[in-house]
């Protein structure tokens, strides 16, 4: 079962690390090339937004500028919502929904701290053309970010027909960095990062 078992990542240094109800980042873990997320939100025009100063690691960073200019060139605005949470900042989300929405609904959508993608600094939300969330299905070019993503080292990290193996519901606008090389493999391959790594390191 989830949360059970649940190691603590050693090698915080490895773009590919597994992040999830089994693989914990250490506690109060800060990740030690954060710089500005290029492309961010504005507070009180787009919802939900963290804040219009966010953190990712450097070369998630450059990766997701340089996708952002892509989008741009099509006419599409991609911008991020959230991307570094601490530690401390996961808890108070996790307990806030735990608290009003109850366990198994924060469960679902939120990771509990330590257990976060967004405490690697290697996560960003995206939104695209004003569509937050899960709206952004309904971005007429939300395709264009789920065709191209892998080519700037991006993937969906909780595909809609993967939750029993994620442990998370559908986010259609939660992406993981993992690198070029991988993300085309994992998008070829139709695996998840779970099955990716498992199968990794079987071979
Ligand atoms: N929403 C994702 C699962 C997180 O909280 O990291
Ligand atoms: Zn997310």
């Amino acid at each position: 079962p989830y949360f059970s078992n649940v190691t603590t990542i050693e090698d915080t240094k490895n773009m590919l690390m597994l992040i999830n109800k089994f693989h914990k980042l250490p506690d109060g873990y800060v990740p030690d090339s954060l710089v500005l997320t290029p492309s961010v939100c504005e507070i009180g025009v787009d919802y939900s937004c963290q804040s219009e100063t966010q953190y990712v690691v450097k070369e998630v960073a450059a990766a997701f500028e340089k996708m952002v200019t892509a989008a741009e060139k099509e006419g599409i605005q991609l911008k991020s919502i959230a991307s570094y949470r601490s530690y401390a900042y996961q808890k108070n989300l996790y307990d806030y929904y735990a608290n009003t929405q109850g366990e198994e609904y924060a469960d679902a959508y939120y990771a509990r701290p330590g257990q976060s993608e967004h405490n690697s600094g290697l996560a960003i939300d995206v939104m695209m053309d004003g569509y937050p969330f899960n709206e952004i299905e309904e971005a007429p070019n939300y395709p264009w970010l789920l065709e191209h993503m892998s080519d700037y080292g991006f993937i969906l990290r909780y595909p809609k027909e993967k939750v029993a193996i994620t442990g998370y519901a559908y986010e259609s606008w939660h992406l993981r960095y993992v690198g070029i090389e991988t993300a085309k493999d994992i998008q070829a391959s139709g695996l998840t990062l779970d099955e990716y790594i498992a199968r990794k390191v079987k071979d």
